[in-house]
């Protein structure tokens, strides 16, 4: 049976976008998009949406009131849906049994708990949210214990892999769609009216079908490989700073060979997002639980390194500036966890300033899409005491105004704007001797040097 209407519970980074997607290439499927966050779903109903994404406002408006519905009303939704994308988030644990490495599943629970109350007839559950692999038996269990109506259920896995910043791209042209299912005559159906929707754009060839635990795993395997690519790099930063060795040279030598290619090598002060560190912890717990202690401890040293690169980027600040930065002023131009998003979860820019603010320096921060709220925010989360962001945090507007009387400049994150900066007028403002720290190598080290700064780059040294 043709899918008519879908539903997706979670209007997050990955389910509003997604969803807006399908809403615009099948202008004969009704698509809402549920969350209990009210704030989130008026947002997406105006014009300023709650997610930052090139491109996504044109997406969103083609099909919005048309097909593409966002509502708080999540029972409704789910009743009217043939198909139900469960995208809600997936946290790190933070207490009890797995705390710091398994996934928080009680969004997901409750979600399945919700939709086995209201469903009524046959329909179909998509798990959209990274989970640990053997939760979707999970999902069915719950499912099936707990249907009042008698509704039927199959339960596939469709991990998404769009990244933040180019989630549109991603989406118009994914390298691959992956589809997990029951091999069962029911579950291959389900698969195929998944498959179906996606191939209104995107070519057979690139949708990929596999059984549900295959499709679990892939999407921790692939996030863990590419945060391991990133560590591998960045623990060759620090061999190139001590060497003389220039890591872009070094990662543009080994990425031209074919079986290694020249993507996810660029070394920077640290890999963040909501995906890669969760996923990594995941698959260490993963790990674990199955006592397979020597695959558990390789993948977690791609964690280590990635918080090693951090506090060595903030020794390396301290140490320059004559070993103590108490009461200097520090310009961090960057605070999302990557450009073209506003999206500062796991970002490296939080523990970077939280360790300068725990040396009592004061931080001048610009970001060109982060709130201030959020700054304050995610400093606090961090455990900076309210009085010290009160004290020593300043969120500037403009480059240009963080720099003033600065003894420092530190980039966090590769905003393109940052390319373009005034050096000569940036260099005047600052405090001399003024110093510059480049943790994502986005300024020109030559054009740096020439205008007098003293310079940091990750990977090549002062
Ligand atoms: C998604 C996936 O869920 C996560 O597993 C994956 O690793 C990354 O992508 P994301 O869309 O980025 O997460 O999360 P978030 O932006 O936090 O969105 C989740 C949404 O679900 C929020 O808007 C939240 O309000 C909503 N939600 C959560 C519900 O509507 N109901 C719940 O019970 C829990
Ligand atoms: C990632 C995966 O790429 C995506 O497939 C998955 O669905 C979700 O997780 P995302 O977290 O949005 O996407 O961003 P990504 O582009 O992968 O960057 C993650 C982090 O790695 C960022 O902090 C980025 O700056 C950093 N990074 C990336 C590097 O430091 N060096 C690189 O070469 C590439």
């Amino acid at each position: 049976m043709p899918i008519k209407s879908i539903c997706c519970l979670g209007a997050g980074y990955v389910g509003g976008p997604t969803m807006a997607m399908i809403a615009s290439k099948c202008p004969d499927i009704q698509v809402t998009v549920a969350d209990m966050n009210e704030q989130r779903i008026a947002a997406w109903n105006s014009d300023t949406l709650p997610v930052y994404e090139p491109g996504l406002d044109a997406v969103v408006a083609s099909a919005l009131g048309r097909n593409l519905h966002f509502t708080t009303d999540i029972r409704n939704a789910i009743a009217g849906a043939d198909l139900i994308f469960v995208s809600v988030g997936t946290p790190t644990k933070s207490f009890g049994i797995g705390a710091g490495r398994a996934a928080d599943l009680r969004y997901i629970e409750s979600a399945a708990r919700l939709i086995a109350e209201v469903s009524e007839g046959h329909k179909i559950i998509v798990e959209k949210s990274t989970i640990p692999v053997k939760t979707a038996t999970a999902i069915k269990s719950i499912l099936a214990a707990n249907s009042p109506h008698g509704a039927t259920f199959q339960v596939l896995s469709n991990p998404e892999f769009l990244a933040e910043g180019t989630a549109v791209e991603d989406l118009e042209s994914p390298d691959r769609i992956l589809i997990g299912g029951e091999t069962t005559r029911e579950g291959n159906a389900a698969v195929e009216a998944l498959a179906s929707v996606y191939a209104r754009w995107i070519p057979r060839e690139r949708i990929l079908t596999t059984n549900l635990w295959s499709s679990e795993l892939s999407k921790l395997v692939a996030n863990a490989f590419l945060a391991q690519r990133i560590s591998s790099i960045n623990s060759i930063s620090a061999l190139c700073e001590a060497t003389g060795a220039d890591v872009d040279e070094v990662a543009r030598a080994i990425g031209m060979d074919s079986r290694i290619g020249p993507k996810f090598l660029k070394a920077s002060v640290g890999f963040g997002g909501s995906c890669f560190q969760k996923d990594l912890l995941n698959l260490v717990y993963l790990c674990e639980s199955f006592n397979l202690p020597h695959v558990s401890e390789y993948w977690r040293q791609v964690v280590h390194l990635n918080d090693w690169q951090k506090s060595r980027f903030v020794e390396k600040i301290v140490r320059s500036l004559y070993n103590t930065v108490s009461n200097k002023r520090i310009a961090i131009l960057g605070f999302a966890f990557k450009k073209d998003t506003n999206d500062t979860r796991e970002s490296p820019a939080i523990l970077v300033c939280r360790d300068l603010l725990l040396e009592h320096a004061h931080l001048a921060i610009y970001d060109p899409k982060v709130s201030e709220e959020t700054i304050r925010q995610d400093l606090l989360s961090a455990g900076v005491s309210p009085d010290l962001i009160a004290s020593n945090v300043e969120i500037c507007s403009d480059p240009y105004s963080a720099v003033t009387h600065a003894h420092a400049l530190a980039t966090l994150t590769e905003w393109a704007e940052f390319r373009t900066l005034d050096l000569s007028r940036i260099y005047d403002l600052m405090l001399k001797p003024a110093f510059v720290f480049d943790g994502r190598a986005v300024l020109s080290l030559d054009a740096l040097k020439a205008h007098g700064f003293e310079v940091f780059v990750i990977g090549k040294g002062l």
